[in-house]
């Protein structure tokens, strides 16, 4: 009786040992070509899709709806929704500290974006692979960002930054699909 279930214990373990091990290899696997390649054109499209959103927002931008304004685009950009983000470094953040550059990607991502250059990565977050891409804000891209922040001036930039000013990046992370 004891025996049987010493055995069951013992064979309870092994099950879950297989499934433990299974599972780790599993995440630690690196993607295939072609599995980053579908979450490329998903991250394609979604970039797409939100400066699409984004330009709209921009151009019904008035002095009169800043404040209506900035909470649409805040609601897209939830804070609680890690998979895209808009991050930087000046202040007033206005996302607060919550758009400060939050991991080695975005740190990363945040330095090549005040140059102007796009960063992308292949890289596992958790136990999850994600394909991730931040794409560099320029203040000079629209007219009106300056209504909503008013730091995106001359005067608040230094010589450097003023050539184009980039002020930030729109970074996303698409979880990478696995047969
Ligand atoms: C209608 C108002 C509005 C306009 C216009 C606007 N933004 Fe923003 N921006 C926001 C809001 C609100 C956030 C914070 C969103 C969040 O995370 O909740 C934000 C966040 C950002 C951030 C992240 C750092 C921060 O301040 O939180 C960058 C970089 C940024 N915007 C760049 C731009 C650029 C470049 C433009 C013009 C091309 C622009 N924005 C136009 C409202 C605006």
């Amino acid at each position: 009786m004891r025996y049987m279930k010493m055995k069951r214990v013992i064979g309870l373990f092994a099950l879950l040992a297989v499934v433990v091990v299974a599972g780790f290899g599993y995440a630690d696997n690196f993607p295939s070509q072609e599995e980053i390649a579908s979450a490329e054109k998903t991250g394609q499209l979604l970039h797409n899709e939100l400066f699409a959103a984004l330009i709209q927002e921009f151009n019904e931008t008035t002095p009169e709806n800043v404040a209506e304004g900035k909470q649409a685009i805040s609601l897209i950009f939830n804070n609680s929704n890690r998979d895209i983000r808009l991050i930087g470094i000046f202040p007033p953040l206005q996302g607060g500290f919550n758009n400060l550059p939050s991991d080695s990607f975005e740190r990363r991502s945040m330095v090549r974006a005040l140059q102007g250059q796009e960063t992308t990565s292949v890289e596992r977050v958790g136990d999850r692979w994600y394909y991730r891409r931040s794409a560099p804000l320029s203040n000079t891209f629209h007219q009106n960002c300056v209504l909503c922040h008013t730091n995106f001036t001359d005067q608040f930039f230094t010589q450097t930054h003023n050539d184009g000013q980039w002020v930030g990046a729109l970074t996303m992370r698409v979880p990478i699909e696995r047969d």
